[in-house]
C-alpha cells in the first residue's frame, strides 16, 4: 500500500493544466486496480448472491411452518424435534430412522437412503407420509429438502456456534483418559495432532495418542510414564498450530464466549 502511495503521489506532483485531470484519472485507476488486488467489488455488484444455506430456508419455509405441528418441544413423536435450526440437524443428520433402522434419517449426499426424503416424497418403503395428515409438500418445498441433502445436509451459517460440553478423566493402572465432548457437531478432519497440545510440567508430550474421534468429540490418552510430577495440561483451541472446526468450518467456542475461536485449557494433578 506504502509502495503504492509513493507512486500515486509521484503521478500527482508532476503533473499540470490539461494533464492533471487524466494523470488524476490514472491515478485512481491505479489506486482501484493496483493497490486492491482480489478485491472482486466491482465485478460482483449486479449479481444475486446464491443462497447456499439451504438448512436456514428449510427451517423456515418447511419445518417452522409445517412440521412444528407435532415434531416439537418433549412430546415430539420419536424424539425428532424440528423446532430450530440446531434440533433439526441434531435430530437428522446421521441419525438411524426408528421407522426402519436400515436408513438414516438424512445420509448426506443420497436422497435414496435418507428416510425424511422417503417420507415427504410418500415412497411405501417409509409408512405414512409426512406431513401427517395434511397436504403432501409442493415439489418446490421437496426441491429445497434435495437441495440441502444434495449439497452434504450442512449444518445452517445461522447455527449456534459449537463449544465445550464436557470434559471427563479417567485414570487406569498404566495410562489416563481424557475425553472432550462438544455440544454439535465437529469436523473430524480437523482433530489432528497440531490442533492439541498435551504437556506435563511445560514439557511436551508427544507421544499421546487421539482416540475415538467422532462426531461431537475425542479422547487423548497418555501413559502415566510420560508424566512429569503427575501433572497434565491440555490445550485445545488458538495457540495452537490449527483449530478444531465444526462442520461448515467454523473454528468452535473453545472459551464459551459466544465468538468463535478461543482456547481451553484442562488441566489435573494425579495423586501419586
Ligand atoms: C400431525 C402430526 C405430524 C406432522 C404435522 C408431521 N409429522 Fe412427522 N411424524 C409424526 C408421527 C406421529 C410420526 C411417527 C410415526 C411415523 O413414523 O409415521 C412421525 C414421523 C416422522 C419421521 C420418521 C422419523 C423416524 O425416525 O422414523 C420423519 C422423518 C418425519 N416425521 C418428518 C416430518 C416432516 C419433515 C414433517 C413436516 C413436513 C412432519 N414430519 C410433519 C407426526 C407428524
Amino acid at each position: 500500500m506504502e509502495r503504492c502511495f509513493l507512486f500515486c503521489r509521484g503521478l500527482f506532483s508532476f503533473s499540470y493544466g490539461n494533464l492533471f485531470k487524466s494523470y488524476l484519472l490514472l491515478g485512481s485507476l491505479f489506486l482501484l486496480m493496483g493497490c486492491q488486488p482480489g478485491s472482486g467489488e466491482f465485478l460482483e455488484q449486479n449479481e444475486e448472491p446464491i443462497e447456499t444455506d439451504y438448512l436456514a430456508r428449510v427451517q423456515s419455509e418447511i419445518f417452522s411452518p409445517i412440521c412444528t405441528q407435532c415434531h416439537q418441544g418433549q412430546q415430539a413423536p420419536l424424539g425428532l424435534r424440528l423446532d430450530s435450526v440446531e434440533q433439526s440437524f441434531n435430530n437428522l443428520v446421521n441419525v438411524t430412522a426408528q421407522g426402519n433402522g436400515n436408513f438414516l434419517r438424512v445420509e448426506p449426499f443420497s436422497l435414496e437412503r435418507s428416510f425424511l426424503w422417503l417420507k415427504v416424497t410418500g415412497n411405501s418403503v417409509a409408512g405414512q407420509r409426512m406431513p401427517l395428515g395434511l397436504p403432501p409438500l409442493s415439489s418446490e418445498q421437496i426441491q429445497l429438502i434435495e437441495d440441502w441433502i444434495l449439497n452434504g445436509a450442512l449444518p445452517s451459517e445461522s447455527q449456534k456456534l459449537v463449544s465445550l460440553a464436557k470434559v471427563e478423566f479417567k485414570s487406569e493402572q498404566e495410562v489416563v483418559y481424557v475425553q472432550f465432548t462438544f455440544d454439535g457437531f465437529i469436523n473430524r478432519g480437523s482433530v489432528i495432532p497440531q490442533s492439541i497440545t498435551v504437556r506435563s510440567m511445560h514439557k511436551l508430550i508427544q507421544s499421546y495418542s487421539l482416540t475415538d474421534v467422532n462426531d461431537t468429540g475425542f479422547t487423548i490418552r497418555v501413559t502415566k510414564d510420560e508424566l512429569v510430577h503427575g501433572q497434565l495440561e491440555i490445550l485445545v483451541g488458538e495457540n495452537n498450530g490449527a483449530l478444531i472446526m465444526d462442520q461448515i468450518n467454523r473454528p468452535l467456542d473453545f472459551d464459551n464466549n459466544e465468538k468463535a475461536g478461543g482456547s481451553y485449557v484442562y488441566s489435573i494433578q494425579l495423586e501419586r
